[in-house]
């Protein structure tokens, strides 16, 4: 079991690629500080994962929430940066609330996180932070106007805390199309048959599973990933590079 012993925060972890982590850090012996916006979500998990699990009420873009949660904490050896949404807008349309709703979640709350975890990441034995981005934050894509910009500002993030947080490994995974609720922001309500024609077009063709992208989390949060630092994986079953592929060949 790699994570036994270990602490393990994942924040959004009531839903999605968050729950399946979760699970996954649990099979492998860790205690689990799962966070949601969704407290009635993240009560229910509790109930079905058992007292490994410690369920939190918190908002991930509110920094009081941040430094209440953290104020509870004194072991922390992993911190996996989950939450989002989707509010998908173009730039001519974009609204401000849901600018700042959006980009306070995907941008300011991994960095808060990052900020009140430090400490207790350069106390453990090969602490680290898994930052959760998406391809978005490399291709363009109609739509993702403050998704796409707070991902990318995390990878960049992630990349520059290497030096400036130090002491602590700092890695970025980018997901592709991945199976769960979110999709439904973007795609509506049956977003796996809206995406069909996308999933075929992906080198692995199909959408993207919780368990794809949790089997990336834990390798980079495994001692196996020690020497691994300011990596940032890209795991879309190679959907990003078929934008190249649809040009001729020179
Ligand atoms: P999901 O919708 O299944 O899960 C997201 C979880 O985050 C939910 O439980 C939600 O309640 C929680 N959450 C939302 N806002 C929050 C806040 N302010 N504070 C605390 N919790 C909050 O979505 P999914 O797909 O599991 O998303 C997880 C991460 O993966 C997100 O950062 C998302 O942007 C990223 N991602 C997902 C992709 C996909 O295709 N599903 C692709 C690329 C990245």
């Amino acid at each position: 079991m790699r994570f036994e012993n270990k602490v393990v925060m994942v924040t959004g972890a009531a839903s999605g690629i968050g729950l399946e982590v979760a699970k996954r850090f649990l099979v492998e012996g860790a205690t689990v500080i799962g966070t949601d916006l969704n407290a009635e979500a993240i009560e229910k998990v509790a109930v079905e994962l058992g007292n490994k699990f410690q369920p939190r009420s918190c908002d991930a873009g509110k920094v009081a929430d941040i430094e209440a949660l953290f104020a509870g904490i004194d072991t922390l050896d992993v911190l996996v940066n989950n939450a989002g949404i989707g509010i998908m807008e173009n730039p001519e349309v974009l609204d401000e609330a849901a600018y700042d709703k959006q980009t306070n979640v995907l941008i300011k709350g991994p960095i808060f996180h990052v900020k009140y975890a430090a400490p207790l990441l350069r106390a453990a034995e090969n602490g680290s932070v898994v930052n959760i981005a998406s391809a978005s934050a490399s291709i363009s894509l109609n739509g993702y106007t403050a998704y796409a910009s707070s991902k990318a500002a995390l990878v960049k993030f992630t990349k520059d805390a290497v030096i400036t947080v130090p002491g602590v490994r700092h890695n970025v995974i980018q997901p592709g199309l991945i199976e769960t609720p979110i999709l439904k922001d973007a795609y509506g309500d049956n977003p796996t048959e809206t995406l069909a024609p996308a999933a075929q077009l992906t080198p692995v063709p199909r959408l993207g599973q919780p368990a794809d992208i949790a089997s990336a989390i834990l390798f980079l949060a495994s001692d196996e990933a020690n020497f691994i630092n300011g990596a940032d994986l890209v795991v879309d079953g190679g959907l990003s590079k078929v934008h190249a592929m649809s040009v001729p060949a020179a």
